[in-house]
């Protein structure tokens, strides 16, 4: 692997030990993958973040590490949000040890925006080389942006934080973006919701596996693109996808279709994910809600009061730029909180059902929370919520 004069002062440890092993880290993962020289990064999004996945190990592991994040970085969500844990009804124990890691990332110069949706952030451009973690981060970065990242795992893309680089292979490279089969949706998708779009991805990705697929028949705006990538990446492992004369790599290039494998789709199969269940709370924004989603909540919650735990997540950022569709959402006694997911967090494990608008929840949350979960639109789980 090509390696440039910065890259052999680093490994000769002239910028200490933890930067030294991390760019070790970083050369062997191109050497496996078969890189041939390392790419600057424009930012990091790094996973790993929530003590309900790292555990001590991985603390103990972060406390040890002693260098500074060289490009932009953030957090995957947390186990809890930072600000307002007592009021989610996060155990004291797991409270502490989780600020111990967020002080570990701090200490590392990692952003403590805990999200799974930078982009919304941070200004993410066309052709941006990324080291980005979390499954729906990278296929937003990849699909809806066109910028270009591999899903890395959490030491990875931390590794690329403190050197400013990642290995060049995979997504990074051109001839490795192109359509792999053809989704071809056969029903009108114009009323389609966000959940829509997540089963959508719910149910494609598991058909896909890691390939990259194309869509034709579906005109979806950039939250349902959203919805629809997340998913994908859960029950499949996608992180790339186009979308007919929608997301820029489909727009920009005329990519040769011819041969490949074309599966139809039809609404109905997509609608039999939708199950009415009865359902203990409601969870929404996965991956985390932008502006649009929070007025579209509080817009339905107005005049409503809820009548089971209603959680709200999305990034702090977020959160801060429209302080009074937040109040208007908490008026009904819903919560929208910060830093954390349904996913992630351990409060979420005391449902024994949950509904959500999400595919990629609908996939995660019987696994992590140990719990029923139900998809259907906002306006549903509003109506649920509120019933
Ligand atoms: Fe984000 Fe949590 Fe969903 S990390 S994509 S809200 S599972």
């Amino acid at each position: 692997m090509q390696l440039d004069k910065d890259d052999e002062c680093i490994l000769a440890g002239e910028q200490g030990e933890t930067r030294q092993k991390m760019l070790e880290l970083l050369v062997a993962l191109g050497k496996v993958f078969g890189a041939e020289r390392l790419v600057p990064i424009a930012s990091a999004q790094v996973s790993g973040a929530s003590y309900k996945t790292i555990g001590e190990y991985g603390l103990q592991w972060l406390s040890s590490l002693d260098a500074k994040a060289v490009v932009p970085a953030v957090l995957n969500p947390i186990g809890m949000p930072r600000e307002r844990w007592q009021e989610m009804g996060v155990e004291e124990d797991f409270a502490r040890k989780q600020q111990a890691v967020v002080a570990a990332y701090e200490r590392l110069g990692i952003s403590l925006e805990c999200t799974c949706t930078p982009y919304y952030l941070r200004e993410t451009n066309f052709g941006d080389h990324l080291a980005w973690s979390e499954s729906s981060a990278v296929s937003y970065a990849n699909s809806v942006i066109g910028a270009r990242t591999n899903r890395e795992g959490g030491p990875g893309a931390l590794a690329a934080a403190l050197v400013g680089k990642t290995p060049c292979y995979g997504f990074h490279l051109g001839q490795n973006r192109k359509p792999q089969i053809v989704i071809d949706v056969r029903e009108g998708t114009r009323d389609w919701t966000i959940a829509d779009f997540g089963a959508l991805g719910y149910h494609v990705g598991e058909m896909v596996g890691n390939r990259i697929p194309y869509f034709t028949g579906i005109r979806p705006d950039k939250d349902q693109l959203k919805g629809l990538g997340a998913a994908m990446a859960a029950t499949g492992a996608v992180a790339l996808y186009h979308v007919a004369g929608v997301t820029p790599e489909a727009v920009k290039t005329q990519f040769d279709l011819a041969g490949l494998e074309k599966i139809p789709v039809e609404a109905a199969e997509i609608k039999k994910l939708f199950k009415e269940i009865p359902v203990e709370a409601v969870a929404v924004g996965c991956p985390h809600c932008s502006s649009a989603e929070l007025g579209e909540i509080a817009r339905l919650l107005k005049g409503k009061v809820v009548r089971m735990p209603f959680y709200v997540f999305a990034s702090q950022g977020v959160i801060d730029k429209d302080p009074r569709t937040v109040d208007a959402i908490e008026k009904s006694g819903a919560r929208v909180f910060a830093d954390t997911c349904m996913v992630v967090s351990p409060v979420m494990e005391q449902y024994e059902a949950i509904m959500v608008n999400s595919g990629k929840a609908l996939a995660y949350v019987p696994d992590m929370c140990a719990a029923v979960a139900r998809i259907g639109s906002i306006e549903d789980c509003v109506r649920v919520g509120t019933e």
